[in-house]
């Protein structure tokens, strides 16, 4: 699923199902070592998607760290992200030398609650997503920008070390599986005001992703 939203200077690796713990490097056993299972499920298998991600543009199987708040820290000359959801977890991994910055998201392909809705989207945000839920009710429209602004955040953060709220970016999607991120906020580290990204929507899940390319 996450490949079909990738450009292909990006490598990727996807599970619907988890390995088994032993597959982390001892460095990384710390990082979950008071979480509840589910989450040491979706850690380790989100590691194990980086570290064949990785393998694909040739870096060999290396720790990958927790860094400023939550951010992994890929190895050097790399970017990439990681995301979980419940039955999915995906990693996307690009060189340094020709991408800038790479953000993935997935989520349940389920409408989200209304109290979260008004608080991640903006008015007019809310009014397109009406509209295009009165030409296609298949579509959970209000879960895709949701995830599209994760993948804004993940793009953002490794440029910036900023927070980003769900407010500082106005996203338009195109039912033709594109949006486009306008940022509300600006840093000279994201040089740009718009950021281009992807979404499909497959097997009951949601995935979206931005990839930078390096100028
Ligand atoms: C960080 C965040 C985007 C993660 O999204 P999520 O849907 O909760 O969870 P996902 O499974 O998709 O992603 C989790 C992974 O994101 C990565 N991640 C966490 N913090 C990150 C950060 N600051 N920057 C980049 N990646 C980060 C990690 O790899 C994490 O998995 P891991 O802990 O197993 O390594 C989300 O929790 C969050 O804080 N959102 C608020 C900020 C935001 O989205 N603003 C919108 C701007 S328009």
């Amino acid at each position: 699923m996450i490949d079909e939203i990738l450009p292909p200077w990006v490598a990727s690796a996807e599970k619907f199902g988890d390995v088994p713990e032993e597959t982390l490097f001892p460095e990384e056993r710390p990082l979950i070592a008071r979480a509840v299972d589910r989450r040491r499920r979706e850690f380790v298998t989100g590691r194990h998607c980086a570290r064949l991600a990785l393998a694909r543009i040739g870096v060999t199987p290396v720790p990958i760290p927790r860094g400023e708040r939550g951010a992994p820290v890929w190895p050097a000359g790399t970017v990439g992200s990681i995301t979980h959801c419940s039955g999915y977890r995906a990693a996307a991994v690009a060189s340094a030398d020709v991408a800038r910055a790479v953000g993935i998201d997935a989520e349940p392909h389920e409408p989200l609650p209304d109290e979260v809705l008004s608080t991640i989207a903006s008015p007019q945000e809310i009014a397109a997503l009406r509209a295009m839920g009165d030409a296609d009710g298949e579509v959970c429209w209000d879960r895709i920008l949701f995830s599209a602004k994760e993948s804004v955040y993940k793009v953002w953060f490794p440029l910036t070390g900023r927070w980003l709220d769900f407010t500082g970016a106005i996203v338009d999607i195109e039912p033709s599986g594109t949006f486009r991120a306008r940022l509300l906020e600006a840093d000279p580290a994201i040089a740009t005001n718009t950021l281009p990204g992807r979404w499909v929507v497959s097997d009951g899940h949601i995935a979206t992703s931005i990839a930078l390319p390096r100028p």
